[in-house]
């Protein structure tokens, strides 16, 4: 199924309209993060991509395209991507193209191969892929073929082929290879999995990420469905009122906002209605450091 850009607005407006969304918050500027090696700021929340696949002519795309519209109706600009996400780059190029919103987006993708000459066709591609003018982050894969593949991007860098370039992480058993990149190469990004159930990052990254100067994206904000699976279908405690969330996916994004080093968390979604609740986490208040702890003491037991 292919949506016009008409159908996709109006749907999209239709969604705003239904969701109920507390009028006052929705007013409220939306929060925005300030990356330490250019003073850029972003807004402090972004979307991941991992999900967009499959074909062009499935009616998937509809329900991807109208997720992109709502999430840039928001004010979202910060997208995450990579070419090891099926043919997600394919449809996100179709996707901003379709939408006419491929320069107002802040986008970032990786590259994930060992040798140099294979990591530079694969970027090449993601430049055809992702189109537009301007492009943002590239970050190694996984720490996949690192050094190699950051001599390429810091000279890429230079010539103004992209703004900024860091590496990526989502398991611990890489920390130490990631704080040894960290120490050793001048980054912009790093990206690890950090959340309310998952913090060994903070632990173990993100103080060095502060001190270095380097920003921060964070993958797996929900934990896949772990968190959402924790709570179940509790209801939110008072707490939740005085950050001024409203569902437990703002709770959850709210917490990794907070953290010191202003870390942007790129939840993956698929969903309009999903995009609208997690822009509204970039909205209101953040919990200071007694309500993390909190949150903290809160969520530990129901992980077991
Ligand atoms: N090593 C790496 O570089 C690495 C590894 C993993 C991920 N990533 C990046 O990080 C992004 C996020 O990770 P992820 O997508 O794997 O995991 P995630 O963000 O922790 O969780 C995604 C899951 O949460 C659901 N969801 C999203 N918003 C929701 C909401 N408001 N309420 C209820 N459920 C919601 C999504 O379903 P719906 O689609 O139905 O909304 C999806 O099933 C990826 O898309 C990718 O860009 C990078």
């Amino acid at each position: 199924m292919k949506f016009t850009r008409r159908q996709i607005i109006v749907s999209g407006a239709g969604l705003a309209a239904g969701a109920g969304l507390n009028p006052l918050l929705a007013q409220a500027p939306l929060k925005l993060t300030t990356i330490p090696s250019s003073g850029q700021q972003v807004p402090a929340i972004g979307i991941g991509c991992r999900n967009y696949r499959g074909s062009l002519n499935s009616d998937d795309m509809g329900v991807f395209t109208d997720t992109f519209a709502t999430f840039h109706r928001l004010g979202g600009t910060v997208i995450d991507t990579s070419p090891n996400y099926g043919n997600s780059e394919e449809i996100i190029g179709h996707i901003m193209a379709e939408l006419g919103i491929r320069n107002q987006l802040w986008v970032a993708t990786k590259v994930d191969r060992e040798d140099r000459a294979s990591g530079i066709t694969r970027m090449e591609r993601s430049f055809e892929l992702l189109g537009g003018d301007n492009f943002e982050l590239m970050q190694v894969h996984n720490l996949r073929g690192t050094a190699i593949q950051l001599e390429t991007m810091a000279a890429w860098k230079e010539q103004g082929r992209f703004r900024y370039i860091g590496v990526t992480t989502s398991s611990e058993q890489q920390y130490q290879a990631m704080i040894d990149v960290m120490s050793r190469q001048t980054l912009d990004f790093i990206q690890v999995d950090y959340s309310l159930g998952n913090r060994s990052a903070a632990e173990r990254l993100l103080p060095m990420a502060l001190e270095k100067g380097i920003a921060v994206l964070v993958n797996l904000p929900f934990g896949r469905g772990r968190l959402f699976n924790a709570v179940g279908d509790r209801p939110l405690p008072d707490w939740a009122a005085d950050i001024e969330a409203t569902s437990w996916a703002q709770v959850f994004l709210k917490y990794i906002m907070s953290h010191p080093t202003g870390a942007i968390p790129i939840p993956g979604t698929t969903k309009p209605h999903h995009a609208e609740d997690n822009m509204a986490a970039a909205r209101g208040r953040l919990p200071d450091a007694n309500l993390r702890r909190e949150m903290e003491n809160f969520i530990d037991p129901l992980l077991g």
